[in-house]
């Protein structure tokens, strides 16, 4: 856990210039999972979780990186610019070899980062690194670069350099979110309009189960390689089709015979979670609080049994929300297999469910859950700290 000007200290006790400074934003996801790399929609928020960097120019070709919450450092060459066995160096350097790629005359940097993201723990605190680093060289090397851009670059990077085919939500909404409000994201388009995150007297909280489970980096590609088998088998039949968005589920049934079962139940989950997300933005513009949950849990039930990315600890606390007086609905949030879950509470109802499902997960799991409250905040950019640094 590192503060701002935690950050700014530990870059002047290694470095002789002043910093320019990042805040990254984590990210939550109303609803809307597994759609992005479908061309379908999403409903994400940037949030108050964020990755702060102190990051300059040092006028080699050499790059040192210092990753203050794990205590870790990477330097490498920009001439050499190769994945190491450090994931969150490759989410870095994955950022310079895409900026290189477009000409920008890069210099080597030092950099420090750390904040109060958690990681792993379906927040995006991948995307944060990424996006962070990115509006950060953007800024010291001048790139001209629109932050949808800078979000598909960093993606991009995801691609072709950590060799994750992840869709754009989590960059997108690192970069583009605003405050008070959700982003309704066409992912095909990425036209994008913002809805007001106003919930009434209901809150919502974060469970983080503590558990990211390895299947979370191995099955994801799976599901994107069995979504795009379906598309491929119903566009035989209607060679308009380009990817699930074009699909409806009459079109899936239609053809449900020559899908293998598993293929057929991924489809329609993301054919049906499209339709929950245009439901639940009109319950957000309308206050409709209890819809909304039902909402929430209904897409739970179909990442558990048609999308398989749950888990038994994610079951649980969703499970437990389920039951709970106050609690509207409840549902992981991210990829799966671990991280967090996402709940729509009533207020008054709040403290009395953190201390329950608390104690709860504790006598299943042996495992102390976290909570946090987020709200949704303005995207990764440039700040300053206290002294009035951070402009380079
Ligand atoms: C991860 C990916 C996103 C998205 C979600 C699931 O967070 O990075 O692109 O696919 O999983 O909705």
């Amino acid at each position: 856990m590192h503060s701002l000007t935690d950050i700014v200290e530990l870059y002047e006790e290694r470095f002789d210039t002043h910093p320019l400074l990042i805040r990254a934003c984590g990210r939550i996801n109303i609803i809307g999972e597994h759609t992005d790399y479908n061309d379908g929609f999403v409903l994400p928020a940037a949030v108050d979780k964020y990755l702060y960097f102190a990051i300059g120019e040092n006028g080699t070709t050499d790059t040192h990186l210092y990753a203050a919450d794990i205590k870790d450092s990477y330097s490498f060459s920009i001439n050499q610019i190769e994945p190491c066995e450090k994931l969150w160096a490759n989410y870095l350097m994955g950022i310079m070899k895409q900026m290189q790629g477009l000409g920008v005359p890069l210099e080597g940097v030092d950099c420090v980062f750390g904040g109060n993201l958690p990681i792993g723990s379906g927040l995006s605190s991948s995307a944060a690194l990424e996006c962070g680093f990115a509006l950060g060289l953007k800024t010291l090397f001048q790139l001209e670069a629109s932050l949808v851009e800078l979000a598909q670059l960093a993606q991009r990077s995801s691609h072709q350099f950590v060799g994750i085919p992840c869709g754009i939500m989590d960059q997108f909404a690192s970069l583009l979110g605003r405050a008070g409000q959700a982003i309704k994201l066409d992912c095909r388009s990425l036209a994008y309009e913002y809805i007001p995150l106003e919930l009434g007297d209901c809150e919502l909280v974060l469970l983080n189960t503590k558990v990211h489970h390895e299947l979370a980096s191995s099955e994801y590609p799976v599901r994107v390689r069995e979504c795009r088998e379906g598309v491929a088998t119903v566009r035989k039949h209607y060679p308009e089709v380009e990817s699930l968005r074009d699909v409806t589920l009459e079109m899936l049934d239609a053809h449900r015979g020559e899908l293998p079962e598993v293929i057929y139940r991924r489809c329609a989950f993301v054919i049906r979670e499209n339709a929950r997300l245009e439901e639940a933005a009109v319950c957000l513009s309308e206050g409709k609080m209890e819809r909304l949950g039902e909402l929430l849990l209904l897409t739970h039930e179909g990442l558990r049994d048609e999308y398989e990315v749950s888990c038994p600890e994610l079951d649980f606390l969703v499970g437990f929300a389920k039951d709970f007086d106050g609690v509207l609905g409840a549902r992981l949030m991210g990829g799966g297999f671990g991280g967090c879950t996402i709940n729509l509470v009533r207020k008054e109802a709040k403290e009395k469910f953190l201390k329950e499902v608390t104690k709860a997960y504790f006598r299943q799991f042996g495992i102390h859950s976290e909570y946090y409250f987020v709200r949704p905040v303005d995207g990764t950019m440039v700040v300053r700290d206290e002294e009035g640094y951070g402009n380079g």
